[in-house]
C-alpha cells in the first residue's frame, strides 16, 4: 500500500539520486527542469506549493508497510476555479521497484487527493508516446488520450510525440465503484 506525504527539503537528496541522466529526466519532468537537476530547481517548485491555494502539490509516496519512500508525483497547473491540475513528474525511484504495480497504487492516491479531497473536476497530463509502461500505468486507472503533439520536445535528433491524456471525476469514480479490491504486487518480493 502507498501512502502520500507532502514533500519536503529534506527529501530532496534522495529525488535527486534517482535521476541519472539527461534524457530521463526531460521524459519524467518536461523542459523546465535543467540537468544537472539541483536543489535551487525543486526548491523554486517546493516554493509553489505553499500557501493555502498552491499551484502546485509536491508529494513523495511511501510504503505503508515498509516505511520507505519509492516514489515522487506531483499535482500541477492547479486552477481552482476550473477544478482542474495536470499530473506530473510520477516516478517510482528505483528501476527495481518498478513494474510491481507501485506506480499505480502511487497514481491512484494522487487521483484519490485530487478528486476527493481537492475536489477537482478533470485531471490531465503528457505522456511521450514511447513510454508504454507508463500509458499502461494512466490507461489501467481511466485516463484516455485526447491529443496528440508531434515533436512536442527534442533530445539530440530524437524528435518526441507527447501524447496529452484526461480523466474526470465522473469515469473516476465509475471505474472505482465496478473495480474489485485488487491484490497489490509490489509487496510479492524484496527490493
Ligand atoms: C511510469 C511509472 C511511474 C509506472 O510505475 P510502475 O510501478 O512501473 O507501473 P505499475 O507496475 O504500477 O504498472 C502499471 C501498468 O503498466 C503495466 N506495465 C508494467 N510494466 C510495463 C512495461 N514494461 N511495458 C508496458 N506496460 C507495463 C502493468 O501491467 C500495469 O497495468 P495493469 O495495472 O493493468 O496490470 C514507472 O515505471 C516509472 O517511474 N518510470 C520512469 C519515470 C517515468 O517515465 N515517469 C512517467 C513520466 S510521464
Amino acid at each position: 500500500m502507498i501512502e502520500l506525504r507532502a514533500f519536503e527539503e529534506a527529501d530532496i537528496p534522495r529525488l535527486l539520486g534517482w535521476i541519472p541522466d539527461a534524457r530521463f529526466l526531460l521524459q519524467w519532468a518536461g523542459p523546465q527542469y535543467k540537468f544537472p537537476l539541483d536543489a535551487p530547481q525543486l526548491l523554486n517548485t517546493l516554493a509553489a506549493t505553499e500557501g493555502e491555494r498552491p499551484s502546485c502539490f509536491m508529494f513523495k509516496a511511501l510504503r505503508k508497510v515498509e516505511g520507505d519512500v519509492v516514489g515522487h508525483i506531483e499535482l500541477t497547473k492547479v486552477n481552482y476555479d476550473t477544478g482542474t491540475a495536470r499530473l506530473g513528474r510520477v516516478l517510482i525511484g528505483r528501476p527495481e521497484w518498478r513494474s510491481r504495480g507501485l506506480g499505480r497504487e502511487m497514481v491512484e492516491s494522487a487521483l484519490s487527493y485530487a478528486f476527493n479531497r481537492l475536489g477537482f473536476d478533470m485531471i490531465t497530463l503528457g505522456v511521450f508516446d514511447f513510454n508504454a509502461q507508463a500509458i499502461a500505468c494512466y490507461e489501467a486507472l481511466g485516463f484516455t488520450e485526447y491529443e496528440r503533439r508531434p515533436n512536442a520536445r527534442t533530445f539530440g535528433k530524437e524528435r518526441w510525440t507527447l501524447v496529452m491524456m484526461e480523466l474526470n471525476r465522473k469515469v473516476w469514480a465509475e471505474k472505482r465503484a465496478g473495480e474489485q479490491p485488487r491484490a497489490s504486487k509490489a509487496g510479492k518480493t524484496n527490493p
